[in-house]
């Protein structure tokens, strides 16, 4: 059966920790894992602004031993020129599997349903799973390896509504953290993605709390996370953001309610005085750019385990 990757909880738990076990492992050995050799290609696909992503992609898929072929989604056009089945059934005859950074989750699913590889998220305005992998991975790197994962509490602060929201939500209450979300009423995240969440951590003996109050979501938080209060394709104005999101900004008064050895982690691009400031995020604390080189691990255990299954 093929396997894809479109939202935190495509994994089991049990599939999650391997993946992640195969990260913390792939990272001290770079070359170690050749599932692409061939080399078979990768289709990237972006519909949206990129550099990590793009970067960590296909730097891991030369490492698996196989070639990424960047498509710029403005010239492709895809479910423009052509139906998002048609170019799927395009695509599946001629590579092993297919990234792709778009809008709305349907798309992607509609990858899925038609292509008969593997399809990966790469963010969508729903999820960004494979940033979540990634730190799971760096929180596990810093706080005592992947059997320490359950049982941590994680704070996200700022946009309750967005990818990296809901994605906390979901693959951190896979993996049993204790998840809590500090956002504002008129952010709150998607009730279906919440209640979902919910009954993950029933399972994973993990938890998830979304709050209004930031300093009572950081307090004793063994990790602390934020993102850009403007995520790519909302509108919001600088001013509209700073009025809702404001409080929720992470510096160094509300970081000091964390655990005191508390990592700080940021997914970038970051916009300092914005949702983080940067005596926080240049700070002791703040490990954003082993999350940046996570992205590369995480990915590519990813995909040597989706191309093994499927
Ligand atoms: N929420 C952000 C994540 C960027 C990696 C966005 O969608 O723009």
């Amino acid at each position: 059966m093929t396997r894809h990757f479109l939202r935190d909880d495509d994994l089991t738990a049990e599939e999650q920790r391997h993946v992640l076990t195969l990260a913390a492992q792939i990272a001290g050995d770079r070359f170690a894992l050749r599932p692409l050799a061939g080399p078979r290609t990768v289709a990237v696909l972006f519909d949206k602004p990129t550099l990590r992503t793009q970067v960590s992609f296909t730097t891991g898929i030369v490492e698996l031993g196989g070639y990424p072929m960047v498509v710029d989604g403005k010239l492709a056009q895809i479910g423009v020129r052509e139906s998002i089945a048609d170019t799927a059934r395009v695509l599946g005859r001629q590579v092993a599997a297919v990234v792709w950074r778009t809008y709305e989750q349907s798309r992607l699913e509609e990858m899925a349903e038609h292509v008969g590889v593997p399809v990966v998220n790469a963010l969508t305005d729903q999820f960004h799973p494979c940033q979540v992998l990634a730190d799971l991975l760096t929180i596990a790197q810093h706080r005592g390896g992947v059997d320490a994962l359950p049982g941590t509490v994680l704070t996200y602060l700022g946009d309750g509504r967005n990818n990296m929201a809901h994605s906390y939500l979901l693959g951190g209450a896979l993996a049993g953290l204790h998840v809590r979300v500090a956002t504002p009423a008129e952010r709150q995240p998607d009730p279906d993605v919440l209640a979902r969440a919910e009954g993950l951590a029933r399972a994973s003996g993990g938890s998830v709390t979304v709050t209004a109050d930031a300093t009572a979501a950081v307090s004793g938080a063994g990790a602390v996370a934020t993102d850009t209060w403007v995520s790519m394709g909302d509108d919001r104005s600088a001013e509209e953001a700073e009025a809702l999101f404001g409080p929720f900004r992470l510096d160094e008064r509300l970081l000091a309610h964390a655990a005191p050895d508390a990592v700080v982690l940021h997914c970038l691009p970051a916009y300092r005085g914005k949702e983080i400031t940067a005596e926080v995020i240049d700070g002791p604390r703040s490990v954003v750019f082993d999350e940046a080189e996570n992205r590369l691990h995480a990915q590519k255990a990813l995909l040597a385990w989706l191309l093994e299954q499927s």
